[in-house]
């Protein structure tokens, strides 16, 4: 097969665009696909701090890379969880990054910052290792892109992990999730920085080969805790409903953000936001969950 923009001998197919790319033409596909996403969506410009958040697998990797080449004023945070040895190796990764491309680097470590252990959170809480984890990322990196002044927080979210989290929220009528599901979660309080998705129209697939054919070194193994996730299987299921019809992924996600989202934008739940009493981040409660799980992890 044929490089649709260049007809030399292609490397990879995308049924879904029914296309196929050599390697310069795929590079050069991705990196529009991105920029085209940044700008339709006004995520942030060119001179503006954008904190990119980054695991060390493929989809952060890709993101970080391409907003360093595209010349964005980025800069990366990685949170160490301890979650045992994947949490070394993920660290490991990006640290060898951002020290062999001369990037600057954000690492939080919330054992060793703040006696955080999302194992004892998780059973003095009843809730799972991945739900306390999450608070803590998104407390993190908001904190620390409010303190440094940056615009934006952006995430690896790729094609796939939204149409999953689209699917598993249409199938359960989450009318306030529907509501915020999009590329952009802008600025609700002056504390809450806005999220943005750059990579939102990329799939898994064409994050790993932006990768490889950069020869970025990226953890192969996912959080051992995701196994077994409804994400996943909503992941499978998309997969094959896309196996047979190719685009279906696509369709599904900006079908919804065209025709469905603004259905749901009155159920936009009116939460009262207010500031922790101790550290004056945003939250609905007197004291936020960090400030609680801190607590609870520091008291014998
Ligand atoms: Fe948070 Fe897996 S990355 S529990
Ligand atoms: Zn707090």
């Amino acid at each position: 097969m044929k490089c649709v923009r260049c007809k030399k001998k292609a490397v990879i197919v995308l049924r879904r665009h029914n296309a196929a790319f050599c390697a310069d033409c795929f590079l050069h596909y991705y990196k529009n696909q991105v920029l085209k996403n940044i700008r339709k969506n006004r995520m942030f410009e060119k001179g503006e701090k954008v904190l990119a958040v980054v695991s060390g697998g493929k989809d952060s990797m890709a993101l970080w890379d391409i907003l360093v080449k595209e010349g964005y004023n980025v800069v990366a945070m990685y949170i160490n969880l301890g979650i045992g040895e994947y949490s070394n190796r993920s660290q490991e990764v990006v640290e060898k990054f951002a020290k062999e491309n001369n990037l600057p680097l954000i690492v939080k470590d919330i054992k060793k910052e703040f006696g955080l252990d999302i194992y004892k959170l998780s059973k003095t809480l009843r809730r799972s290792p991945c739900s306390v984890c999450g608070s803590i990322k998104r407390y993190l990196f908001n904190k620390v892109a409010y303190d440094g002044g940056f615009s934006a927080v952006a995430t690896g979210h790729n094609l796939d992990d939204e149409a999953a989290t689209l699917f598993g929220n249409v199938l359960s009528w989450e009318e306030g999730y529907l509501a915020r599901q999009g590329p952009v979660l802008p600025q609700t309080h002056p504390k809450l920085i806005k999220k943005v998705k750059p990579l939102y129209t990329l799939t898994e697939r064409e994050n790993m080969y932006y990768v490889l054919l950069n020869k970025i070194e990226f953890l192969h193994e996912e959080c051992p805790h995701s196994v077994g996730a409804r994400s996943i299987l909503y992941k499978e299921l998309l997969n094959k409903l896309e196996e047979e019809s190719p685009g279906t992924k696509q369709r599904f996600l900006s079908g919804f953000l065209k025709k469905g989202k603004k259905h749901f934008q009155d159920v936009r739940e009116k939460l009262e936001l207010k500031e922790c009493k101790n550290c004056g981040q945003v939250t609905t409660t007197e004291e936020c969950s960090f400030c609680r799980f801190v607590k609870i992890c520091n008291q014998q």
